[in-house]
This record gives C-alpha cells, sequence and structure tokens, in this order.
C-alpha cells in the first residue's frame, strides 16, 4: 500500500510583531481584553511589498531542508490561500517560479481557514496514487491585508505567516502502524456563509474586508470539529487514546481548549501558538506543526491529529503518522 508520508515541514513569520497595545492605539481595545477572550498576545505582520508567495517560498525552502530535498526534486505544489497574490495564476505557480521548481503540477486551495486540511487531503489524492514523488503543500497568508482597521470584532485575530510540508509516497503493509496520512474528514455548511466571509472579489467588483459574526462562529466551532476529528479517526482506524499530539487551527485559545476537551485529549498533548502568531489562517497548522518540530516535541512515529474551521463554514481533520 502506498501512503503519503510528511518528511519535511517548515514555518516562516514575517519580522514585524505587533502587539495588542500597538492596536489598542487605533482601536477601542485592549490587551487585558484579547488575551482573556482568545490567548492572543501578538501577531506578525508581513511588510509593504512582502507578497504571501515569498512568506511561502521561506517556508517551502525550510520544510525542503528537513526532507533533505531540492526545489529540483518537486513535481507537485498545492498552496492553501485566501490572500494570493494575484487573482491569477495561482500562488502554486508563483511558488514554482521563484523555487526554481522543475514543470510539474500546481495549483491553489481556497477553503480558507481549513485550506491546509484540505490542501493535505488534495494531495494525498496524487502521492498515494504514485502520481507525484515528491510534494510541496503550503498555507500561506497575509490576512492582515484583509483587515477593516476600524473593525475591533476582527482586527485583533489575525495575523501573517507561512507553514509548509513535504509529501513523499512510501510502501507499507496499510496497516495505521505505517508512517504516512491515515485518515480525513472534510466538511462544508454554505448556508453559514454570512457567519464568515469578505464582503467583495473579483466578480463583486470591491476587494472587501473580512466579516465576521464572532460569537456565533463560536457556537459552531467546537461542535462542528469534534464531530470532524471523531470522523478522521474512524477513518484512520485509531483512538483518541493513540494521538500524540493534537495540532488546531490557531484561531483562539477557548475554541481549542474546547475541542480538546469535548474529544477527549490532555492538555499536555495540545500545540498552541495562537498566543504569539494570532489566527493566520491557511498557514496555522503548518505554523505551529514546525514550531512543535523545532522545540523537540514532535518526532518521528508519532500519531498527529490535525483540525480546522473556517469560511465557509468548511471545516474538517487529519490523522497522519510521522
Ligand atoms: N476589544 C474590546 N471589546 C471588544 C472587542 C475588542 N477587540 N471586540 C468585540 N468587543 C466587544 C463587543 O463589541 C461586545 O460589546 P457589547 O457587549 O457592548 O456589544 C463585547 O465585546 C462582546 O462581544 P462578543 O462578540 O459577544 O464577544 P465574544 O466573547 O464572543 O468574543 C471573539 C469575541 C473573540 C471574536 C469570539 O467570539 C471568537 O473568538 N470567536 C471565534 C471567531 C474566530 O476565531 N474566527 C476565526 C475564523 S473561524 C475559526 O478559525 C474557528
Amino acid at each position: 500500500v502506498l501512503r503519503s508520508v510528511v518528511t519535511g515541514v517548515g514555518g516562516y513569520l514575517p519580522d514585524e510583531v505587533v502587539t495588542n497595545n500597538d492596536l489598542a492605539k487605533i482601536v477601542d481595545t485592549s490587551d487585558e481584553w484579547i488575551v482573556e477572550r482568545t490567548g492572543i498576545h501578538q501577531r506578525h505582520r508581513a511588510a509593504e511589498g512582502q507578497l504571501v508567495s515569498d512568506l511561502a517560498v521561506e517556508a517551502a525552502k525550510r520544510a525542503l531542508a528537513a526532507a533533505g530535498k531540492t526545489p529540483a526534486d518537486i513535481d507537485l505544489i498545492v498552496v492553501a490561500t485566501t490572500t494570493p497574490d494575484l487573482t491569477f495564476p495561482a500562488t502554486a505557480t508563483i511558488v514554482q517560479r521563484k523555487l526554481g521548481c522543475p514543470v510539474g503540477i500546481a495549483f491553489d486551495v481556497q477553503a480558507v481557514c481549513s485550506g491546509f486540511v484540505y490542501a493535505l487531503s488534495t494531495a494525498d489524492g496524487f502521492v498515494a496514487r504514485g502520481r507525484s514523488k515528491c510534494a510541496l503543500v503550503i498555507g500561506a497568508e497575509t490576512m492582515t491585508r484583509l483587515m477593516d482597521w476600524t473593525d475591533r470584532g476582527t482586527c485583533v485575530l489575525f495575523g501573517d505567516g507561512a507553514g509548509a510540508v513535504v509529501l513523499e509516497p512510501q510502501e507499507g503493509e496499510g496497516t495505521t502502524a505505517d508512517r504516512g496520512l491515515l485518515g480525513f474528514a472534510l466538511r462544508a455548511d454554505g448556508t453559514k456563509q454570512d457567519l464568515l466571509y469578505v464582503d467583495g472579489g473579483v466578480s463583486t467588483g470591491k476587494v472587501g474586508h473580512l466579516r465576521m459574526q464572532g460569537n456565533q462562529v463560536f457556537r459552531h466551532a467546537v461542535v462542528n470539529i469534534s464531530e470532524a476529528i471523531f470522523a478522521a479517526a474512524t477513518d484512520a482506524g485509531i483512538e483518541i487514546a493513540d494521538v500524540d499530539w493534537f495540532i488546531p487551527h490557531q484561531a483562539n485559545q477557548r475554541i481549542l481548549e474546547g475541542v480538546a476537551r469535548r474529544v477527549g485529549i490532555e492538555e499536555g498533548k495540545v500545540i498552541s501558538t495562537v498566543a504569539e502568531h494570532a489566527n493566520t489562517s491557511a498557514a496555522s497548522i503548518p505554523l505551529a506543526w514546525a514550531k512543535g518540530v523545532d522545540e523537540g516535541l514532535i518526532k518521528p512515529g508519532q500519531v498527529l491529529l490535525l483540525e480546522a474551521m473556517g469560511g465557509g463554514l468548511t471545516w474538517g481533520a487529519c490523522v497522519l503518522r510521522l
């Protein structure tokens, strides 16, 4: 049985750090309110002229180095982003050009904060069928460029960054003891659009800003994500107790603690970066994963559980063994 195995991970954050106190100078908010309601202390912001493809390229370079691969090895690039450089071409082909990868497959996936889980599942469809020998799956976002800086309910929540993984095929027995992507559950419910969306796009003729009914999103988050986690665990053939590290999408500390409690994951197994990174949408899972690896927490052979929810609404979960 061919499986897609993650052989390297890398994250990149732009240099500029924006603290809660910095934001309190432009909107009516406070460090105390933001920390208490979200767990966020700061976020990173891309420099003027620094594009989402630039963040993606830096994360990809680190993932390639970790996997012992070069751009010449890459035959598939999937970028999850909701903030592309341009309407077209896809950010994935821009990353391909900037990295100097050979002609291959490259395209973007748009599932907002759930983008990385969707992109991983999409790439698995190529790698585990022998159609890609070495793939880059990247989550990259410049969410700060989508903010309405007069809306304190949203502008304090998001940050910029990118994370990437390298996926390679590997033969195994087809048991859960094998390395690789073991199970997925992906969901979307378009009737919940009004809870979280951008009020503009090419077809509407305006750029638009992110709009959110935060408390409504919160209400759906824990229930929806928990169901997807149980479905992904069943798809993978593992028990929740088998999970070594839980790497949730980093939206809000209260959501990720709520999910961990509901599905029965101990606090010590949760990777949380929301305090330092805030919500980087599709980039948040690979960024948190890279940090867990850098800190020596996440090791080969371990079982990881990923989950996310975002605009759409979309949500999903993935179980894999490193
Ligand atoms: N500073 C101070 N006060 C604020 C701020 C702020 N930055 N933002 C909102 N408030 C005020 C509101 O105006 C409201 O005041 P009012 O009672 O006088 O009208 C009050 O705080 C309460 O507002 P709520 O929206 O009900 O506050 P809540 O406790 O729900 O917290 C929050 C808001 C943090 C947005 C929370 O709902 C949340 O995190 N929701 C999840 C949203 C999310 O993470 N979305 C990301 C994408 S989806 C995902 O990734 C899961």
